[in-house]
This record gives C-alpha cells, sequence and structure tokens, in this order.
C-alpha cells in the first residue's frame, strides 16, 4: 500500500522554497503544489503578471513559474488552509544564525522552525509527512518530531529530512539535473514508507541512482559537510593567494595545476574577496557550534578556521586598498562593481562587498556602488544591519547608481566584489578617461582583463597574483 503523493505544502517562498516546489510542480503535473509564507508582499510578488516582479531573481526560473503557476503551483498566505490540505509539507523557512542568548553568534535559530512544528500540530487532522528542507543542525528533526508528537490529537507524523543543494545563480539546472538528491528518514516500516512516497516524486525526473536515502542524522549532518568542503575549498585557495601575492606564484597557475589531479578535480578554486551567502557561514557555525557542545574542541578550532580565513581575506583586501592609495581614503570615492555574493543573484547574504564598504567606512571612504540586481534599499538594510554606525552616516557614505559609467565617474578606485559578466564587456578606456589619476582597480573576482587594463593606464591588483 504505497502512497502516491497528490498534494504538497512548503512552508517558505524564499531562495530555497520558490524555485525548489517550482521545478517539483513543473515535473509532476499530477501533485498540487502549494507555497505558502507569511509574508505578503513576497506572495504577491510571485503571484504578479509580470514575471520580471518574482521576488528572487534566477535565470531560467521566470519560464517554469510560467508553465506551472495556475496549474499546479500556487502561491498563498494561507498558511493553516494549506497545510490542512497537503499530505507532505516541506519545512522551508530561514534559519539565520542566533543574535541573542546562548549560541549567539554560532548557534542557527530555530524559532520560525518551532513556530512551524507548531503551527502543524495545531491544524492537521489528517497523518502528514513533513521534510526538512531549510539547512539546520543535526537532530532537529528529532525536536520537530517532539512537538509534533504530543499534540494528542492522534494525527501520526513522519519527519524526513531532504536538504538541498542547489546554488543560487545556478538554482534552475542545479535543480532539473542535481548531483544527488539526499532523504534521511527513520529506518520503520513507516518510516520507509514516508521515504518512499519522497523518492517517488523525485523519481519523475531524477535517476533512481542518484536518489540516495539514509538515516535522519546522516542526512541532516551530510548538508553541513559539503557546505564546510566546499568552504573550506574557497579558504584555502585564498590562503594560497596571499603566499602567492608575497611571490612569484600565480594563484590561478597554481589552481589549474592541481586542480588536473583527479583526486583534487578543479571545481571550486577561484580565489576571491571571500566567500558569502547564506549558507557557508551559518553551516559552518553550526558545525562548530555542534562540536563545541560535544567537547570536540579540536573539531570546532579546525572547522573555525575556514571561517577566520574568510574574514582575513575580506580585511586584506579592504586594507590593501587604504595602503595603496597611499594610506587614506577619507573623502575619496570609491566604486564598487558588484553587491551580491556572487553573479546572477539578488541575494546579498554575507555578501563580502557588505564587510569590505563597512571598513572603508570606517576610513570615511565615499563608497558608490553598482550592481545590476541589487537595489539601493537592500544595500543600506544590509549595512545597516552591521549596527556599525547611524543609519544616517550610512546613507552619507554609501551610494547606489544604477548607471555603471556614473557610478565610476571621478572615481579614485573602482573595487571588483561581484563577478558579473558585464564588467568584462564596458568601454573601460572611456572610464579610465573619466576617473581621478592615478587611475586604480581592485578586482576581487579575477574577472578583468589585468592586461588590457594596464594597457590603457590603470594599475590594477588582483587577488593572488
Ligand atoms: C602522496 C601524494 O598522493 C602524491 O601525489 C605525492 O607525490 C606524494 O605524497 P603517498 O604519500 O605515497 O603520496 O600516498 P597517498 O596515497 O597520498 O597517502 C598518504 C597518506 O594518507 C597515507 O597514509 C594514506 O593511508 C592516507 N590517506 C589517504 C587517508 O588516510 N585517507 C584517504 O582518503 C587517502
Ligand atoms: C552553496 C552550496 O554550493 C550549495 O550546494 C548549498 O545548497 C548552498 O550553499 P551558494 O551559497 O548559493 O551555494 O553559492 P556557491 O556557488 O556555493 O558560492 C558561495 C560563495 O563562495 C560565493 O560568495 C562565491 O563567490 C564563493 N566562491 C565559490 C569562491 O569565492 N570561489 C569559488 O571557487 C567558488
Ligand atoms: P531560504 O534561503 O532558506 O529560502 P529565505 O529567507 O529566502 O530563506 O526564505 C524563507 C521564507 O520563510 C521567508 O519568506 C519567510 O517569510 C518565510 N517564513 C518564515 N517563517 C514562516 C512561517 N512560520 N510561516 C510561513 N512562512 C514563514
Amino acid at each position: 500500500n504505497q502512497q502516491k503523493i497528490k498534494s504538497i505544502c512548503c512552508i517558505g517562498a524564499g531562495y530555497v522554497g520558490g524555485p525548489t516546489m517550482a521545478v517539483m510542480a513543473q515535473r509532476n503535473p499530477d501533485i498540487k503544489v502549494t507555497v505558502v509564507d507569511l509574508n505578503k508582499q513576497r506572495i504577491a510578488d510571485w503571484n504578479d503578471a509580470d514575471l520580471s516582479k518574482l521576488p528572487i531573481f534566477e535565470p531560467g526560473l521566470d519560464q517554469v513559474v510560467e508553465e506551472a503557476r495556475g496549474r499546479n503551483l500556487f502561491f498563498s498566505t494561507e498558511v493553516d488552509q494549506a497545510i490542512q490540505e497537503a499530505e507532505m509539507i516541506f519545512i522551508s523557512v530561514n534559519t539565520p544564525t542566533k543574535t541573542y542568548g546562548k549560541g549567539k553568534g554560532m548557534a542557527a535559530d530555530l524559532k520560525y522552525i518551532e513556530l512551524c512544528a507548531r503551527q502543524i500540530a495545531e491544524v492537521a487532522t489528517t497523518d502528514k509527512i513533513i521534510v526538512e528542507k531549510s539547512t539546520l543542525p543535526v537532530k532537529t528533526a528529532q525536536a520537530i518530531k517532539s512537538i509534533l508528537d504530543h499534540t494528542g490529537n492522534g494525527v501520526k507524523f513522519q519527519i524526513l529530512s531532504n536538504p538541498e543543494f542547489l546554488a543560487e545563480g545556478t538554482a534552475m539546472t542545479d535543480l532539473a539535473n542535481p548531483d544527488r538528491v539526499l532523504i534521511g528518514g527513520e529506518q520503520t516500516l513507516e518510516g520507509k514508507k514516508a521515504i518512499q512516497a519522497l523518492v517517488d516524486v523525485y523519481a519523475t525526473w531524477v535517476a533512481k541512482s542518484q536518489i540516495l536515502t539514509t538515516n535522519i542524522w546522516s542526512s541532516e549532518l551530510s548538508k553541513l559537510v559539503a557546505n564546510a568542503f566546499l568552504a573550506q575549498r574557497v579558504s584555502s585557495i585564498n590562503a594560497i593567494s596571499e603566499l602567492c601575492e608575497a611571490t612569484e606564484a600565480n594563484v590561478e597557475e597554481v589552481a589549474k595545476a592541481i586542480g588536473m589531479d583527479s583526486r583534487i578535480g578543479p571545481k571550486f578554486l577561484k580565489a576571491s574577496v571571500g566567500f558569502g551567502g547564506s549558507c557557508f557561514q551559518k553551516d559552518i557555525l553550526n558545525l562548530v557550534y555542534i562540536a563545541k557542545s560535544l567537547g570536540l574542541n579540536q573539531v570546532a578550532d579546525y572547522w573555525e578556521q575556514v571561517i577566520l580565513m574568510n574574514n582575513h581575506q575580506r580585511n586584506r583586501f579592504a586594507n590593501n586598498i587604504v595602503s595603496t592609495l597611499y594610506n587614506t581614503v577619507s573623502g575619496k570615492k570609491i566604486a564598487f562593481l558588484g553587491w551580491a555574493f556572487k553573479k546572477d543573484t539578488n541575494d546579498t547574504r554575507e555578501s563580502a562587498a557588505i564587510y569590505v564598504a563597512d571598513r572603508l567606512m570606517d576610513e570615511r571612504a565615499q563608497i558608490t556602488v553598482y550592481d545590476p540586481k541589487v537595489t539601493a534599499t537592500q544595500m543600506q538594510g544590509d549595512i545597516n544591519y552591521l549596527n556599525t554606525r547611524s543609519e544616517s552616516e550610512n546613507k552619507q557614505y554609501l551610494e547606489t547608481e544604477t548607471d555603471p559609467y556614473k557610478a565610476l565617474e571621478g572615481a579614485h578606485a573602482i573595487a571588483v566584489l561581484t563577478e558579473w559578466d558585464e564588467f568584462k564587456t564596458y568601454n573601460w578606456q572611456t572610464i579610465y578617461n573619466n576617473m581621478s589619476k592615478p587611475a586604480f582597480v581592485f578586482d576581487g573576482r579575477n574577472v578583468l582583463d589585468k592586461v588590457e587594463l594596464e594597457k590603457i593606464g590603470f594599475i590594477v591588483q588582483s587577488i593572488g597574483k
């Protein structure tokens, strides 16, 4: 008596829930998929007839939404009703790092998850399969289960862990062709049935050999570990970039040489101003916090170093701008190309640009930012969130331009913080003509053609060269 899922609800219409459910609905036209969120504006944006208004920018997302929306994909604020109807409920709410109390600055804040669990417990009248989609510390499933199992209304719940591995900017291709789908569940008969029900949802487009099933803890931990390993590669190559700058070595040549070793592999070896994004730092902090609370201090210290190296890389980039500009940037215009944490996304969470800007604003630099997808409001929000200075001071030191050439006009220095493709195609001669001299470029992503720019007259500093 294998269960065939007909109705799915996803709580949380963000960067994970939105694209994931869009693809799930597209590939399963006979399953009704409802994505709910408390944020009314977000849901209105998901429902906007103008697909350019979708709340998140992700290449290819608009086509999938257009195909499935209104057919079997729905966006709604009616959370209770969607919970009631669904046989399977994905929890895809945000789990930021705690900013208060025990584990402050380290542990994940699970209040949104717990609220979801309590809401499900209150509303559900039929058996449900609950799927953790958010990145969570190991053993969260147990907490959810404990809340759900004590409702006393006779409803049965199975909890699955199904971590999402999509990367922003490539979410649609990652979802369409995942390296693997990971599903963890209880190793009981009921647990295995629930796992199978979710396997069947994915099997409409993912090969069975790529769908891994494990126990819940392995699944939860694998997500943290995958992100920790990826972040570690970036910190490792960034550490080497500093060594390259102090010698005659070139980090790109080194990365290529080591990447051809099939045991190391060529991906994720791009030196940069530092990794950002909502996951890497948070997941490592989670790992560190878990290790510490288990008394595994060497394990905790080992992984914490990945974050310390990343902080160092960002500071080093900012400090280098200051020292190169004759040890003062006070009152100087520094133009940023890019604010998002990587190209092809409007997401700015933990972006290196925020921290570099903050450091330069401490030195009273006048920052002007151009990013093709990030709004001025978002940038101000990001910098205010750091609480370094008053909102009005932040407004005074950080400006946004929607035209790149205007942003760069009159600048003493340009800093590239995001690797947007369009930066390569600008008319750099014109930009040079309109800048203060000497015209400095600090390429935090190694995307610009250093030789060409130097021919024009720029003084160019890249990462690890
Ligand atoms: C290494 C490099 O692989 C090789 O390219 C270089 O030229 C010399 O150093 P080697 O020391 O001969 O080669 O063996 P290797 O297979 O790399 O193993 C090194 C150690 O790591 C061994 O003790 C091995 O048991 C251990 N190891 C390796 C693990 O514990 N786990 C692994 O997954 C791989
Ligand atoms: C990451 C994981 O890749 C994904 O599997 C997981 O589901 C969520 O976290 P994401 O944060 O969207 O995805 O982007 P990712 O491509 O991993 O990049 C993270 C950061 O590392 C970015 O700031 C990126 O610019 C930086 N990075 C990445 C480098 O600096 N160098 C690299 O070689 C790769
Ligand atoms: P992620 O990158 O994990 O998708 P986001 O912050 O982009 O994170 O999305 C999480 C979404 O979850 C937000 O839109 C937020 O409003 C929503 N959310 C948080 N708690 C609840 C809740 N209890 N019910 C419904 N939606 C929620």
